[in-house]
């Protein structure tokens, strides 16, 4: 029988590697996995502080419950070069920072207390990919991912593959690939059963086969009444296999989901229903701890992006992200594009070597995930190499025929052996530095590939360093950026050869120094680093249908001095209302349509409203005496939506919001700080500070004492434990705001 537990807790951790003294239990810092290494500012550090190696212990005392069985540690992600030691000796060691590793314990632990020591090196080793030239993100270091003990019969069930072919069909059918491990090489003589398991515990379906190998294949026909998996009602089933051979016993439950996907050159068909894909990348960074949160915070990007953002699509770029985020895509409908690690740089043949095994690690850990309906099996934005990419797709689709491949480039008529041809089209904004360049917001496919016929073909980042914008930039600049989205996302909508367009990108992220906006920050994502949108955040989300959530957001701050020439026009509302009313002093309401013309091919274009629409500057211009405003949203003539703006707002409310007051024991939660005016709106040129304090089983993550980042700024606290937590927030004008949370052993999940 399999036992897998969460081997997180009651870890030494100390900066400095000595293989001397691995044998040896040495002075640390207790921590508690998933954990960063080094503790970063929020900008402007040195990223140089992590590249270095660092040692974790832990004692692991032999269970006489191990005898007979195989016990193994697993790591699902440690950066960015593990060694492993056993009471001194070396057991494994895994040179990548983004896949899953599997360290056997079997007949090395002596009874009573075993000393574990792992050494992760953060440095950026160039024979390991990503890295070897510069890289515009940032890696970290440390375990940074939860580890495993696990504990099964000799023989196990090692990896499962669950493909659903002809999932449209009125039938369906299941089809396993199971392989065994079975490390002691026992004879395998015995049986496999799947069972088909639908939410509600109904068994739909159920087979049984013979095993006498490593490998087995089970199927399962004639299942009817199943549900696909879709956008909007992401259905899941699981498998259960029961694998009984040679004395050992087995047992896994495994997710995995009916769909049918399709590139083709007239774009993406999920279930045989062309849908223009709409997404953003994410980098899987957080301040202050970088890649070091689990479960809760993995989740919780997936929510804003589907529920905030309102996107179908996320590309985890640049690298295999948590299998949380992972799960929480297939739970609520959120596709994926994953790919392995790299950026630009390709390094020499051992280098290539282990960027193939990224690819084939990659789909072996997640190939049931039905939310993922791409691999990308090139290094972003690298030249074309015949020899390298002809294997990893070769690797790729020898593990996976269910799913394109794909490889994600900047460069045109660039050799294409993927399946689907991915291209960062930055050329919007080309035009600033090349004055033969029309403003275009996208090429035509044709231009880019220089094939003479059409391909499967995809948008995967376009604005990014081109308009990098912060949330606290001029409003004016903040319209251009909204603009900009806009433009492109308009242009893929429009294009039937385009399956869709992934912007760059979901969150502000930490840097290098080579790139960003020297304090460390690429100020690229729609939302900062604290997942607090900016304007263009709403460009995405107001392309949602209403019964989606209507969204109404006017791209202003209201102030009569905020841009080049004063007042707020020309005002953009991204909204996906179908009239907007405007009331303003004492002048007679007006309402305005989207904008149909400019953005003829977007699901929901913004209403816009011009100086010409008040040709006598009775509204929005500078020189006018300044008056409240409150702005309405329609639809089919009624009214469903309402925002409004003070004329003279003053810090009114200290607001503190965690995402959520239940969660669990082992949880993180975020918790946003604002400072609101009279009515409710942030106040955008806020800089003061805030102290945070935290009482109870929690850890606050990143310092005490933190300024306002434009209105608003967030932290993480991390439970540790069940019990009640208070964090309280306090500002100098505003006193002290104390919200009461509560962690649980069920809470959260
Ligand atoms: C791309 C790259 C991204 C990011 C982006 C900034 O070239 O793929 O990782 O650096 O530029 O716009």
């Amino acid at each position: 029988m399999r036992s897998i537990t969460a081997f997180n807790h009651d870890w030494i951790f100390y900066p400095g590697f000595d293989a001397d003294k691995a044998g040896t239990r040495q002075e640390g810092q207790a921590v508690t996995l998933p954990h960063s290494a080094v503790e970063l500012p929020f900008a402007y550090f040195d990223e140089k502080s992590y590249w270095q190696a660092f040692t974790y212990q832990k004692t692991l005392t032999a269970d006489p419950a191990f005898d007979g069985k195989e016990v193994s540690l697993v790591f699902d992600g440690a950066m960015a070069d593990s060694v492993v030691y056993l009471n001194g000796q070396e057991i494994g060691r895994h040179p990548d920072g983004y896949t899953p590793f599997e360290v056997r314990l079997t007949g090395l632990l002596t009874p009573g207390d075993n000393l574990l020591t792992v050494k992760v090196d953060g440095s950026e080793n160039p024979a390991i990919p990503p890295f070897g030239a510069r890289i515009d993100y940032l890696t970290y270091a440390g375990i940074y991912r939860d580890v495993w003990l696990k504990v099964t019969d000799p023989v196990s069930i090692e990896n499962a593959k669950i493909e659903t072919p002809e999932a449209l069909s009125e039938n369906k059918r299941v089809t396993v690939s199971v392989t065994l491990a079975n490390p002691q090489k026992i004879a395998i003589a015995g049986s496999l059963t799947a069972s088909l398991i639908d939410r509600d515990g109904v068994e739909l379906g159920k087979s049984t086969v013979e095993v006498t190998g490593e490998t087995a294949h089970i199927e399962l026909t004639d299942l009817t009444n199943i549900t696909l998996w879709d956008l909007h009602q992401p259905a899941l089933y699981e498998l259960v296999l029961t694998l009984e051979v040679s004395g050992s016993h087995d047992a896994q439950r495994i997710r995995f989901g009916f769909r049918d996907i399709a590139f083709t050159t007239e774009g993406f068909r999920l279930n045989g229903r062309l849908i223009k894909l709409r997404g953003l990348n994410r980098h899987q960074s957080f301040p202050y701890i970088g890649y070091a949160l689990g479960r809760a915070a993995q989740e919780g990007d997936a929510d804003i992006l589907k529920h905030e953002l309102k996107l179908n699509m996320v590309r985890t770029s640049h690298y295999p992200q948590s299998k949380c985020f992972l799960d929480r895509c297939d739970e609520i409908g959120l596709l994926v594009f994953e790919e392995i690690p790299g950026w630009q740089h390709i390094g020499d043949k051992a280098w290539q070597a282990a960027s193939v095994e990224n690819v084939r690690q990659m789909i072996r850990r997640d190939w049931n995930h039905p939310s993922i309906v791409l691999w990308g099996v090139r290094i972003n934005e690298s030249k074309d190499n015949h020899d390298f990419y002809v294997e990893t797709n070769r690797v790729a689709r020898s593990l996976d025929t269910t799913r394109p491949t794909t490889g994600v480039r900047c460069i045109t008529d660039s050799e294409l052996l993927e399946d689907v041809y991915s291209m960062n089209d930055f050329i919007l904004g080309m035009e600033e530095i090349n004055p033969d360049q029309p403003r275009t917001p996208l090429r035509p496919q044709q231009k880019v590939t220089g094939l003479d016929h059409a391909v499967p073909y995809m948008i995967t980042e376009f604005n990014g360093h081109m308009y990098p914008t912060k949330a606290y930039d001029q409003e004016q600049r903040q319209a251009e950026h909204v603009i900009r989205h806009l433009d492109v996302l308009n242009a893929a909508y429009g294009d039937p050869q385009i399956a869709g367009a992934l912007g760059w990108c979901a969150f502000d992220y930490n840097t290098h120094k080579d790139f960003g906006a020297g304090d460390r920050i690429c100020h690229h994502g729609v939302m900062d680093m604290f997942r607090e949108p900016k304007f263009a955040a709403f460009a995405y989300a107001s392309q949602c249908e209403p019964e989606e959530g209507v969204i109404l957001k006017p791209v202003t701050f209201w102030t009569r001095g905020e841009r080049n020439f004063g007042g707020v026009l020309p005002l953009i509302i991204l909204t996906n209302c179908d009239e907007v009313e405007l009331v303003s002093g004492g002048m007679p309401p007006r309402r305005f349509t989207p904008d149909r013309e400019r953005f003829a091919h977007l699901p929901h274009p913004p209403v816009i409203i011009k100086r010409e629409d008040y040709p006598n500057q009775e509204f929005g211009h500078w020189g006018m005496g300044w008056q409240n405003v409150t702005c309405i949203g329609y639809i089919g003539g009624k009214k469903v939506a309402e925002v409004q703006y003070v004329a003279d707002p003053v810090a009114t409310t200290l607001q503190v919001k965690p995402d959520t007051v239940n969660i669990g024991a082992e949880d993180s939660v975020r918790v946003m700080v604002r400072v609101l005016d009279q009515v409710g709106n942030k106040l955008p040129f806020l800089f003061e500070p805030v102290s945070i304090a935290i009482d109870g089983p929690a850890d606050l993550i990143g310092p005490s004492l933190v300024s306002l980042n434009g209105g608003s700024t967030g932290f993480w606290l991390q439970a540790r434990g069940r019990g009640a937590i208070a964090a309280s927030v306090t500002h100098a004008r505003l006193g002290t705001v104390r919200v009461s949370l509560s962690a649980s052993a069920g809470g959260g999940a």
